[in-house]
């Protein structure tokens, strides 16, 4: 499209995380400065299928930068295989002819890698799209990080500092199962800035036997409980052996029914307890990961994302994931980001710091 952007459509897509509001409210405010038309999109990009649109002014944008989830509503639902009344079906071409509609020049789409693919999907049927990189899994390519990761590190550590009290008056280990769908970032960051005791990721296959020695010896040098933070993707060398995992959610609906699989946490606590002379407890933290106020980083990368979007639509440059590159905010093509998966590198720093305080990360590894 060439010249002023007219009109926007906001959506937000996928798991919800702290800084959606406030990512919204930079993307429209700055819009609606430079005269702008908004339109808020409900429910990610089912309510683009269903049409269900409102106009977004300043008042509905004040007020809501400190406030957790989105109050635009979210949902998984993907514009190329939406569930219509119980069929699967392509509603690509209603979601671009809805935005059509309502004379959307440009649909801004917050969420994750999910979110990435689907507005690709829907940039190459026709319509131009940005993107912002949302998830407290911090696993999008293309950007240092994530909004969302910093609110969910910080609930993730305080849980550690909890969990470390109460373990080391009763003298056990506890597992803590962390968020982070196949990546270790929140497992990692929380682990480390918690003083976990053995970090389990799923770049890093564990062997049980090496966390259990690493748990005896601190119990040898008069260390009397033990944390051990897992990310909920984590696997043993055993079940990477086998090949790759079935897709099975924690949680998920089928045919009415909630389907719920045994947590990560719990499994591998058992098998502590079978292994070692230990009592162990276990507890998945969930949820509660994700909910809440964001914290000052938060909304400060939140802001500056939405705001960089702004500039973006100004400049009409389309078809790009605002990303955050050192110190600045910079348009990465969609092309480039869409359908990659942002994992921890072998070599990434915060893995040699956690070796060096002596952290189990599951495995012999070599940093040097
Ligand atoms: O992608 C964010 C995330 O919170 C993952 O860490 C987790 O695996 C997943 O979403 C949980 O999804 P849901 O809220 O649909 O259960």
């Amino acid at each position: 499209m060439d010249g002023k952007t007219k009109t926007i459509g906001i959506l937000t897509s996928g798991g919800d995380c702290p800084g959606l509001n406030a990512a919204i409210r930079g993307v429209a405010k700055a819009a609606l400065g430079q005269g702008t038309k908004v339109i808020g999109i409900q429910d990610g990009f089912r309510g683009l299928v269903e049409n269900r649109v409102m106009p977004l002014e300043d008042k509905n944008v004040s007020g809501i930068l400190t406030h957790g989830g989105t109050f635009l509503g979210s949902s998984r639902d993907k514009p190329h295989k939406m569930n219509m009344g119980g069929k699967v079906m392509d509603m690509t071409e209603v979601a671009v002819a809805n935005a059509r509609k309502n004379h959307i020049d440009c649909l801004i789409c917050l969420g994750g890698n999910g979110t990435q693919k689907n507005a690709m999907r829907l940039h190459e049927a026709g319509l131009d799209v940005i993107t912002l990189p949302k998830t407290i899994d911090n696993d999008v390519a293309g950007t240092d990080i994530t909004f969302g990761f910093d609110s969910s590190m910080a609930i993730a550590t305080e849980a550690i500092d909890r969990l470390h009290t109460t373990a080391s008056s009763h003298h056990r280990a506890i597992v803590c199962e962390i968020m982070g769908h196949k990546a270790g970032w929140l497992a990692l960051g929380a682990g480390i800035a918690g003083g976990a005791d053995v970090i389990l990721l799923p770049e890093i296959p564990y062997d049980m036997e090496h966390v259990v020695e690493h748990l005896m010896a601190r119990r040898h040098h008069n260390k009397r409980f033990s944390i051990i933070a897992i990310a909920e993707g984590a696997r043993s060398k055993e079940e990477v052996a086998e090949g790759p995992k079935k897709k099975k959610p924690v949680q998920k609906e089928r045919d009415g029914t909630l389907l719920i699989e045994e947590p990560i946490a719990c499994r591998v606590a058992r098998e502590i307890q079978q292994a070692a002379d230990i009592e162990v407890r276990f507890t998945s933290l969930g949820h509660v990961q994700r909910g809440g106020s964001p914290t000052a980083t938060d909304r400060l990368l939140s802001t500056r994302f939405g705001t960089k979007a702004g500039e973006l639509l100004r400049d009409g440059v389309y078809n790009v994931m605002v990303g955050l590159k050192g110190e600045n905010c910079v348009a990465v093509p969609l092309a480039e980001v869409a359908g990659q998966t942002k994992v921890i590198p072998a070599n990434h720093a915060w893995l040699k710091t956690a070796a060096l305080v002596d952290t189990c990360l599951g495995d012999e590894l070599d940093f040097q």
